[in-house]
């Protein structure tokens, strides 16, 4: 195989880049999600995301295994840091399956919806940044990313990133 095939399969196959305990914290602790039934499909056990909302006896269930294969009208919310390299699909299919998300994206992505270079047709607010991640190794490294989500947060704090179908801000 030619060595930049090689180096593009490489980049595109390594999404493991697990959130910060704190980067969790910041952001969700602005949400009331009592009575949501929560689903972290591109998390198992060892996720901080997974041990926040378990840690605030939120009702969760995470499934590390195909996040396509998942019912979602089992659910109210769903809540990750998906694979960068399918993020859009993600999102397009939580979209289709009509299930509410906070997610964590690229700062890339997070620029191109609020300059309507992309388009997902749904409400989104921008929340916190999380600009820091754990690599399987255990070491840190530091990628430009932030929260997204189709619900307004409780204290009001996060911005309109995409108006959504009708454009109203309601
Ligand atoms: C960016 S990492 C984040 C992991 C974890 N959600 C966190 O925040 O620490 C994305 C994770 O999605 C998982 N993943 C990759 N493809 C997936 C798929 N098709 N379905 C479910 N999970 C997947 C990978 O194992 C990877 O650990």
């Amino acid at each position: 195989m030619p060595q930049q095939i090689k180096t593009c399969k490489r980049k595109i196959l390594d999404d493991d880049f697990f959130t910060m305990y704190k980067d969790v914290v910041r952001e969700l602790h602005k949400y009331d999600l009592r009575g949501k039934k929560i689903i972290c499909p591109c998390d198992n056990k060892n996720s901080n995301i997974y041990k926040y909302l378990k840690d605030c006896y939120y009702d969760v269930k995470c499934d590390d295994k195909e996040w396509r294969n998942i019912n979602y009208k089992n659910y109210d919310l769903v809540i990750t840091n998906p694979p960068f390299s399918q993020v859009r699909e993600f999102i397009r299919h939580l979209v289709k399956c009509k299930i509410d998300f906070i997610i964590i994206v690229s700062d890339v992505l997070r620029y191109s919806i609020s300059k309507e270079k992309v388009n997902f047709g749904v409400k989104l607010y921008k929340g916190w940044d999380a600009q820091k991640f754990y690599r399987p190794d255990g070491s840190i490294k530091a990628v430009h990313c932030g929260w997204i989500s189709t619900i307004k947060d409780t204290w009001g704090e996060n911005e309109i990133l995409e108006r959504g179908k009708n454009g109203l801000d309601s």
